[in-house]
Order: C-alpha cells, then structure tokens, then sequence
C-alpha cells in the first residue's frame, strides 16, 4: 500500500536526513559492537540531551529497551507494576516474563495513564517471601492511547515510587511526541528532576529505520552484559548509532514530533466537525482514537489501512488514526474529505 494513510507511525518511511546519515556511515570500515566513533559522538548527544549522568545503549526493538532496561531492576521475585493497556503488557508476548524473567502487575485504566491510588493497589506483601515483590513502575509517555503524563501527574508517581523504594520506568517510543506536547524543548530539566531511573527513547516511530536507545539516569555498567545476554548488541552498531546521530542533530526528533502532533490536531478537528464521529480520548500527542460507524470504517478502510481498537455495539466501533513525521496537510485533507463525503 503505497497511499500515506493512518495506521501507525511505524508504517512510515525513514526521514531523509536519517538515510543520508546511513549512507555516509556506509564508507570504509569501522569496528564494530559499538566502538566506533560515531557511536562514542551518538552518547555524546545524548547526555547532552540529558546529562553528563546518563549511562546510553543502543537495542533493536522498543520490547527489547523495555524488557532488558526494565530487567537491570527486577530480579525473578520481583514485579513491574503497569497499565493492563501498556505495551509491555499487552503487546510484547510475554517477552518481560520470559526474557525479563519478572512478573507484571498490571492496573486498568480508561486513557492509558495510572495513578498513585491504582499503583497502590499493587504494593503489599513487602517482604514477605511468600508474595511478589513489587520494585518498579512501568509507564507509558505518550501513552498507547495519545495521551501525555502532565509534569505533576509525573511527579507524583516518581514521589511515591522514592518513597516506596520502587524504580520508575518510562516507555518513551513516543517520548519526542510527549515532549513536543509538554512543550520541553530541552529535556534535561524534566529528567533531572529524578522523576525516571529508566527511560526507552523512541527512534523507530519518530522517523529512522530502527533503533531505540535505553537511557539511564545513574551508571549502569552491567547493562552491557545484559545487552549482549538479551541479543541486542548490535555488530554493526554505527548504522544504528548513525541514525540517532541524524535524529538527535539539530532537534530533528522534536521536529519530528512536533509536526506529527500537529499534522493529529488537525485530523482530530476534521473529524469533530463529522457528525457520526466522536472523539474518544484526549489527543495530545500523535494518535486520535474516534468512534465511527461500521458504514463509515468499511468505506474508509477500502482506500486506507487502520486499525480497529474495540467495538462500541453492532453499529459502531473505536479506530486508532496516527500521524507520522510525514504526514501532510493533504493527506488528511483526503481522509476527511473521504468520510465526509460518505457520510453527506
Ligand atoms: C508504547 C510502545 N512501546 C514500545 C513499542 C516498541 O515496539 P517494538 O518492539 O515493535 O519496537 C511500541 C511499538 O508499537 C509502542 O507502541
């Protein structure tokens, strides 16, 4: 399918300035498994981004930078309390149990975000050896829904994980579309204030090939033992690290964001203005979640591609639309102008 359409962000191709990066990268030899240079100058930008503090690696997947980031916290006895709809749970096939080796304690939630109260269901049985041991936090930001963690709904959580001897994890495959939301243009302020121990920094869905980064907030030297266990250590490193070298280049993934949220307000306010429509969650960052009727989605899905997230009754259901880096005003146009018409 060659039409531009809706169904995710990763079904968008790679920006030029990151392919550009990948052939340049392509010249001579280098060595391999991440000793290269521009590897060394990818880490550089990143505790530029964020601190000298940070300890950065390089992974394959977005599972992957959750699993193994997730798993330098939690030993075998332990959990990992999250959304039941967070990607960990819902989307990596039991990766965290199997590869993680740790147990998920999940919390419902209606817009993908949890609180302290739901969060405290979960913490009990401490130190008892005959009940898991809760030991770290898993959230999502910008959540699977598009919503985003506002700076005091962040803070509580990372309060009441310091306080509870929990480590926080952030999930960030959309992390550029959180800060571009959040309007943090540096991102060094948000993260110093402790607020994450561990954070999966999105590449994949903000533009690259493929790529995501495991950033921690305090050395973790073990991590690259835990990175080669967890087949992860790229050989051929400086093509991922050229990417990030791309991405992180004059803000490029927070231009990138930016445009994609904007490119979803401006879908999202399209379809207000349908009146079989409805807008089913808060669009903060890169993806509108709507509620159409089954007409409607049949006609549109014979010229694009998206996914259905639940069915509301007989005559209706809730689809997930998201923009990417390369979504043009124009393509919306189309789409709007495609359920508009059915729907005249
Ligand atoms: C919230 C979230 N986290 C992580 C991922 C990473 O997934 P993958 O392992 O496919 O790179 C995704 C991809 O869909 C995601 O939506």
């Amino acid at each position: 399918m060659l039409v531009r359409g809706f169904a995710s962000d990763n079904n968008a191709g790679i920006h030029p300035k990151v392919l550009e990066a990948v052939i340049n990268a392509n010249k001579g030899h280098r060595i391999g498994y991440g000793n290269d240079e521009i590897t060394a100058k990818v880490v550089q930008k990143f505790k530029k981004l964020f601190g000298a503090q940070v300890d950065v690696y390089l992974v394959f997947t977005g599972t992957a930078a959750n699993v193994l980031g997730l798993s330098t916290f939690a030993k075998p006895y332990n959990a990992v309390i999250c959304a039941e709809t967070s990607h960990l749970h819902a989307d990596e096939c039991g990766a965290p149990e199997k590869f993680g080796n740790f147990k998920l304690l999940t919390v419902p939630t209606t817009d993908g975000k949890i609180t302290v109260e739901q969060i405290k269901t979960q913490v009990h049985g401490i130190g008892d050896e005959h009940h898991i041991q809760p030991k770290a936090i898993s959230i999502t930001q910008a959540t699977e829904y598009g919503t985003v963690y506002s700076v005091e709904e962040l803070a509580k959580i990372s309060g009441y994980a310091r306080e509870n001897n929990l480590f926080v994890h952030m999930d960030g495959a959309r992390i550029a579309n959180a800060a571009a939301s959040l309007g943090w243009e540096n991102l060094r302020p948000a993260f110093q204030a402790g607020c994450v121990d561990v954070l999966s920094f999105g590449g994949t869905k903000n533009g690259i090939i493929g790529g995501e980064a495991v950033v921690f907030f305090s050395k973790q030297p073990d991590f690259k033992f835990i990175r080669k266990q967890g087949m992860q250590l790229a050989s051929k490193m400086r093509f991922i690290s050229a990417q990030f070298q791309a991405l992180l280049r004059d803000d490029l993934w927070l231009e990138n964001a930016k445009h994609s949220n904007r490119m979803a307000a401006m879908l999202a306010d399209g379809i207000r203005k349908i009146p079989a429509a409805q807008i089913a969650q808060k669009v903060e960052a890169n993806a509108v979640f709507c509620i159409m009727p089954n007409n409607l989605i049949r006609r549109l899905e014979e010229e694009y591609f998206f996914y259905t997230w639940r069915e509301i009754d007989e005559t209706k259901k809730e689809v997930r639309l998201m923009t990417s880096f390369d979504t043009e005003e124009s393509d919306i146009e189309r789409f709007l102008k495609l359920a508009e018409d059915d729907w005249d």
